[in-house]
């Protein structure tokens, strides 16, 4: 439990067992083991939750009224870039988790940025539940996600798990994707990370159209100004585009800073306006918010 003002999220997912725990236990009976497992690892050892999440069993609250699905989102018209290989039509009986295997291994070897192809160790497709709710997607990989095959796994990617976990959901509850697949590139005998360019982004784009068409998520989050670019194909400021919703086809998408903007800016301010962000999301998917939950990283008088 807190007693003062919070100062990262490590803070914050540590009251999330007490916050969810009073939720679900009044809304439908005890957690289910699974749930309050991973939570008490959460309450237990929130340090820990800096480590890539092990693979929980804790499912997304449920909800009583089936949600409207959103209409197919068509490949835009105008999208230069073909797919990989030709298309095959899905079988009717195909899960969402075999649909996007298949697209995987479509896309395992593509070749349409050979500067790309030619440095990459992994094509990072995407990572968490077939089926989600929430979809999360950034620029690119980096240098640790290139050389593990799964988006998010670095620095940033750990505070992205720790955002996710004080939503009240685990990182296999939603799915997390990059607009570009593949590493950048980066000139010869320098290190770090280059920001994708805006023709790479185009090219991968249908790629990703792919993915959020078979997912179908209620939700998608924009992690910082590149990811919303590669998404609406213009470039974007966050602190405008933030804070309010805007449409992905169909779909609705919220714009936040990359978590790797607030590792480098640790206030508290720019903390509490992803968090808003976020709770407009939960608002959104219609979950449970508790006082604590919408208390986070706000001043103590406050
Ligand atoms: N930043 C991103 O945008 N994506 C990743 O997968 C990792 C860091």
């Amino acid at each position: 439990m807190l007693a003062g003002p919070m100062n990262s999220f490590d803070q914050a997912v540590s009251v999330v067992y007490d916050a969810l725990s009073a939720i679900r236990t009044n809304a439908s009976g005890p957690l289910p083991r699974a749930d309050r497992a991973a939570l008490e690892r959460l309450a237990s050892a929130p340090e820990a939750a800096g480590a890539p999440a092990p693979a929980p069993e804790a499912k997304l609250p449920s909800r009583s009224q089936p949600e409207p699905q959103p209409a197919p989102i068509p490949v835009r018209a105008d999208a230069s870039a073909k797919p990989a290989a030709p298309e095959p039509a899905a079988e009717p009986s195909q899960s969402q988790a075999e649909r996007l295997e298949a697209l995987r291994q479509r896309f395992a070897e593509c070749g349409k940025c050979p500067n790309l192809a030619g440095t990459r160790t992994h094509v990072v497709f995407g990572v968490g539940n077939p089926e989600a709710r929430l979809m999360f997607v950034g620029e690119a990989p980096g240098a640790d996600e290139d050389r593990e095959g799964e988006p998010f796994v670095g620095r940033a990617g750990q505070l992205l798990t720790k955002i996710i976990q004080a939503m009240g959901y685990e990182r296999s509850d939603v799915y997390i994707a990059n607009v570009l697949k593949c590493r950048p590139d980066m000139p010869p005998g320098e290190t770090g990370n280059r920001k994708p360019r805006p023709d790479e982004m185009a090219t991968c784009l249908p790629y990703l159209i792919e993915q959020i068409e078979i997912i179908r998520p209620r939700c998608l989050v924009a992690l910082g100004a590149t990811a919303m670019e590669g998404l609406l194909g213009e470039p974007a400021v966050m602190r405008q585009v933030r804070g309010r919703w805007h449409k992905f086809r169909d779909i609705p998408l919220m714009a936040t800073y990359h978590p790797a903007y607030l590792l480098r800016n640790q206030s508290m301010a720019e903390k509490r306006k992803v968090w808003e962000d976020m709770l407009l999301v939960l608002e959104k998917l219609g979950d449970p918010i508790s006082a604590k939950q919408r208390g986070y990283f706000l001043p103590k008088s406050q």
